[in-house]
C-alpha cells in the first residue's frame, strides 16, 4: 500500500486504486474479492457522486413496494444501515438479510470476481464527468475523510490526474463498461433518470424481478425524486454523525441536476468562462 505523500495526504493506493486512510481497510476490501456471491444479491457500483444514494433509495423502495414508513422502522441513522458500502461495512453487508443489497466505488478488479460467473446483479450507474467534478468539488468540504480543495483549479488538475478517492473517473467507467457483457449488469445513466425516473425505476425493476402494482410503482418513483429524498433524513444523510460530514458546509443532495459548466454554473452553450471552457474541452477530448 502505498502513501501518495503531498499529493492527497487522506488518500491511500491500494492495488492501484485510492482508498481514504481510516475509512477503507486494505484487508476488507481485498476479502471483498473472494467473497460468495448470492444469486439475488445486488451491487450497485458507481463513481462518487454520480447517483449511489439515489439507487440506494430506489432499491429500498422497489424492495418494500413503495412504502416509505416500512423502510423507516429499520433505520436511526441513514438508507446505508440497510445498503451499506461494502468497502466499508463488509461484515454488515455479509450478515445482511437476502436480498443483500449493498452500494461501491470499487474498480471492476477488486469486487467479487464471483460476479464474472454471473452470480448476483450489478446496476451501474454513470454520470457526465463534469457534473461528477462539480459535485465532487463541493462535496469535499462536507465529507471529513476528504481534504477540502484549496480552489477549483486544484481540484480539477486532481480530479483528470485520479488523484481523488476513487481514483480516475475514466478508469473507473471503462473498465466496468468494458466487462458489462461478462457479469449480469444493468447499464444506467444519471442523466436518463433525471430525464424520466418513471422509465429508469421500471428498468431496474425488471432487471431485478420486482413485481410491483403501477400504483406501487409510482409510489417508488415519487419518494426517489429530488425534492422528495431532500425532505427525507434517512435519505438525504442529515443524520450522519458530524464527525463524518460537515452539514453546515453543504448536503449530500446539492443540485440533483445536469449539463452545467464547471465554474459558472451555466448551462453550457451559456459559458462565458474562458476557463471553464478549456476544462470542458480537455474533458471532451479525452472522451
Ligand atoms: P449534485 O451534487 O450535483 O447535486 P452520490 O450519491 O453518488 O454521492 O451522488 C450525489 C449526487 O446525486 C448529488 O449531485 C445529489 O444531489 C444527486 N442526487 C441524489 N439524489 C438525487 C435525486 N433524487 N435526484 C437527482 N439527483 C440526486
Amino acid at each position: 500500500m502505498d502513501v501518495i505523500d503531498g499529493k492527497n495526504p487522506g488518500l491511500v493506493s491500494h492495488k492501484g486504486f485510492l482508498v481514504i486512510k481510516g475509512l477503507h481497510d486494505p484487508d476488507a476490501v481485498d476479502m471483498i474479492r473472494n467473497l460468495e456471491i448470492k444469486e439475488s444479491d445486488v451491487l450497485v457500483v458507481t463513481y462518487p457522486k454520480s447517483g449511489t444514494i439515489w439507487m440506494q433509495q430506489i432499491l429500498l423502495l422497489l424492495e418494500a413496494k413503495g412504502n416509505l414508513t416500512a423502510i423507516s422502522k429499520h433505520i436511526t441513522f441513514s438508507n446505508a444501515e440497510l445498503v451499506p458500502w461494502i468497502e466499508v461495512q463488509t461484515e454488515a453487508f455479509i450478515k445482511s438479510r437476502s436480498p443483500r443489497m449493498t452500494v461501491s466505488h470499487l474498480p471492476f478488479s477488486l469486487l467479487p470476481s464471483a460476479l464474472s460467473q454471473k452470480k448476483g446483479k450489478v446496476i451501474y450507474v454513470a454520470r457526465n464527468p463534469k457534473d461528477v467534478l462539480v459535485s465532487y468539488f463541493h462535496f469535499h468540504k462536507v465529507g471529513n475523510m476528504l481534504e477540502t480543495p484549496t480552489d477549483f483549479d486544484d481540484f480539477f488538475e486532481k480530479f483528470m490526474r485520479g488523484d481523488v478517492f476513487a481514483s480516475s473517473w475514466f478508469e473507473h467507467i471503462k473498465a466496468w463498461y468494458l466487462h458489462k457483457d461478462d457479469i449480469n449488469m444493468l447499464f444506467l445513466t444519471y442523466e436518463e433518470m433525471v430525464k424520466d425516473l418513471h422509465s429508469a425505476v421500471e428498468r431496474v425493476a425488471l432487471f431485478l424481478g420486482s413485481a410491483l402494482t403501477d400504483e406501487q410503482l409510482a409510489d417508488v418513483v415519487k419518494h426517489a425524486t429530488f425534492n422528495n429524498m431532500k425532505k427525507n433524513p434517512q435519505a438525504n444523510y442529515e443524520r450522519v454523525p458530524g464527525r463524518l460530514l460537515s452539514h453546515h458546509q453543504g448536503t449530500f443532495l446539492r443540485k440533483g441536476e445536469q449539463g452545467h459548466c464547471c465554474r459558472c454554473m451555466q448551462e453550457e452553450p451559456e459559458t462565458k468562462d474562458e476557463s471553464c471552457a478549456a476544462a470542458v474541452e480537455k474533458i471532451r477530448v479525452i472522451l
